[in-house]
């Protein structure tokens, strides 16, 4: 019983220390970047698109990314060290974005301010691990 109270009492503790991914995505970029959708959509429904899909920011960025020797841990790492940087310093510099792509909409305005820390990492893993294996095509 103490056990079962002492649980149901930190339980909302618990959920707010670990946001959930998808859900920030959903919040804070699904506006501009939609989840998947395939290039002749996208292409088809460009004038509405406000930035490139979330599933092509993943594949450009893991693939740009390459990690000497190939060590996953490493990449999975780096890749997300990039991605939270990113949401919060934008910048054409260090886009891995298509040049086209950047013509077209234009440097991600800073999004800095808006996540905590936990919500950028969460998100971050979030866009590495749901297109894991999957490409933009
Ligand atoms: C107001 C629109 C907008 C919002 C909101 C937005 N983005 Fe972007 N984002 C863009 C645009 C446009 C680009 C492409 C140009 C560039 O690379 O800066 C981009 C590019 C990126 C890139 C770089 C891609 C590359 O290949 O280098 C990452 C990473 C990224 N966004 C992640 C996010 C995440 C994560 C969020 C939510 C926390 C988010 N964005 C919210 C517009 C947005």
């Amino acid at each position: 019983m103490k056990n079962t109270i002492l649980t149901l009492l930190f339980m909302p503790i618990l959920l707010l220390a670990s946001p959930d991914g998808y859900e920030v995505y959903k919040k804070n970029c699904s506006n501009c970047h939609v989840e998947s959708i395939s290039k002749n959509e996208f292409v088809k429904n460009i004038s509405k698109m406000k930035a490139p899909p979330m599933i092509e920011v993943a594949n450009q960025i893991k693939t740009h990314i390459v990690i000497k020797g190939d060590d996953e841990d490493v990449h999975r790492k780096v890749v997300i060290l990039f991605i939270k940087n990113y949401i919060e310093n934008p910048n054409l510099e260090y886009s891995l974005c298509n040049p086209p792509a950047i013509e077209r909409f234009g440097v991600m305005p800073s999004q800095k301010g808006k996540l905590l820390e936990a919500e950028k990492e969460a998100v971050a893993e979030w866009i590495y691990d749901r297109y894991e294996g999957l490409k933009f095509k």
